[in-house]
């Protein structure tokens, strides 16, 4: 585990809600290229109740804040091993995202089960795990939370934030909550805010997990499984095939898939962080999404909205609406696709598009940031 640090580098704008107390003296370093943890003292939530002592997980890698940097937001399940695991093939030298060039941030978010602060870490007040009491965060404390890291890393501003589904839901947030220190924003296979459709699908495994526990997880893992791939995959993968025991194919793998998520998270967990999808709504008191979006406008963020044809979670149309509401509020903001037949899960896996895709978007945000003056010409040599 990396050492942490007591000052707060780069923060003079904190985030509201913020509270940073009883930091270590060292900084946590940066361009380390694995997974460590930094502490960020005391964190109030939306929600109100006790502030929160909160530990993230996070990976750096490449050059420190004298090059560009991107922020890279998980998906419901992740990581914040972007870098070596579920994104590794756009991140590195000579990658999309390449670290000799561009510094590389992701984090475990808050209240996840990979080293941050989480149902599984233990209670001050209790001793023992948080389980079902973790105070539960919203999509902006989630975008708190990962400021707050830049500020302990000394990270002023994104080139450009980016993630897929939960991912791209938290890294809209980080732009709106500091919308003069991001330049690109691209939300990939996720809507402005949460609809219906995702939130019943949501309730369902939720339902499952309060019902059932560790097997409602595994239930709810076969269910959310269904929505992240297609019926033309299912069709080409499995078909009307049989298993040596007689089960159905699709049925063997939803089992196997299942089982392989209650190995490596727990219910509590996976309950959180659905709840922070379902809650997710840019223009929640801000006077609607149109609204909320103005603010990206007049920093001059651009936005790219990935659609993934085939997606029925959050597909197209939704993706299109959260574009149409940018440019209303007069962002610059465009619409792109990942073609696909796995849906959903495109964005974890269609990595020649992605490469375009993030690369595009990585020169848009670093000749925005040099056009407002906030990038040295220098700093961003062949950056892009
Ligand atoms: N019966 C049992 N198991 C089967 C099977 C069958 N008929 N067919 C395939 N499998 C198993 C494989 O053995 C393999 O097992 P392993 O992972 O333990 O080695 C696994 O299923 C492969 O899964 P698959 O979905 O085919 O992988 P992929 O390469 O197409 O996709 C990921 C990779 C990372 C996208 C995918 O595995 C995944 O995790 N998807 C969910 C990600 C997610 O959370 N998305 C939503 C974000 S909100």
């Amino acid at each position: 585990m990396a050492p942490t640090g007591s000052s707060v580098p780069g923060g003079d704008h904190p985030s509201p809600g913020t509270h940073r107390t009883h930091l270590p003296s060292v900084r946590p370093s940066l361009g380390a290229g694995q997974v460590e943890a930094a502490d960020l003292g005391e964190l109030s939530l939306e929600a109100g109740g006790r502030r929160l002592s909160v530990t993230l997980a996070y990976r750096h890698d490449g050059p420190g804040p004298d090059a560009p940097q991107v922020l890279v937001v998980h998906a419901l399940t992740g990581s914040a091993d972007a870098a070596g695991d579920w994104w590794e093939p756009l991140i590195g030298p000579g990658r999309a995202l390449d670290t000799t060039k561009v510094g590389v941030l992701c984090a475990n978010l808050l209240g996840g089960r990979y080293g941050s602060t989480g149902p599984t870490s233990i209670s001050p007040v209790t001793g023992r795990p948080f389980g079902v009491s973790f105070p539960q965060p919203s999509a902006r404390d989630e975008a708190r939370a990962l400021w707050a890291l830049a500020d302990r890393l000394g990270i002023e501003r994104f080139v450009l934030a980016t993630g897929g589904s939960l991912g791209g839901m938290i890294a809209q947030e980080v732009a709106l909550e500091r919308p003069a220190s991001v330049d690109h924003l691209l939300p990939m296979a996720a809507p402005a805010a949460t609809g219906p459709m995702a939130i019943a699908w949501n309730h369902i495994q939720l339902e499952l997990i309060d019902a059932l526990g560790d097997r409602g997880l595994e239930l709810a893992r076969q269910l959310a499984m269904t929505t992240y791939r297609s019926e033309a995959d299912f069709d080409e993968r499995f078909a009307r095939g049989r298993e040596a025991d007689g089960r159905f194919s699709i049925a063997s793998y939803l089992d196997h898939q299942g089982r392989k998520l209650l190995d490596r998270f727990d219910p509590d967990t996976y309950a959180v962080l659905v709840r922070v999808m379902d809650g997710h709504d840019v223009g929640r008191d801000r006077g609607g999404v149109i609204e909320a979006f103005r603010a990206l406008a007049r920093a001059r963020v651009a936005v790219t909205g990935i659609g993934i044809p085939g997606d029925i979670l959050y597909g197209p149309d939704q993706i299109r609406a959260l574009v149409r509401a940018a440019t209303a509020a007069g962002a610059d903001a465009r619409y792109r696709e990942i073609h696909s037949t796995k849906g959903h899960d495109a964005f974890l896996v269609e990595w020649d598009q992605l490469t375009s895709i993030i690369a595009d978007a990585l020169a848009d945000g670093i000749a925005l940031g040099v056009g407002k003056g906030v990038l040295p010409l220098e700093a961003v040599a062949g950056a892009a």
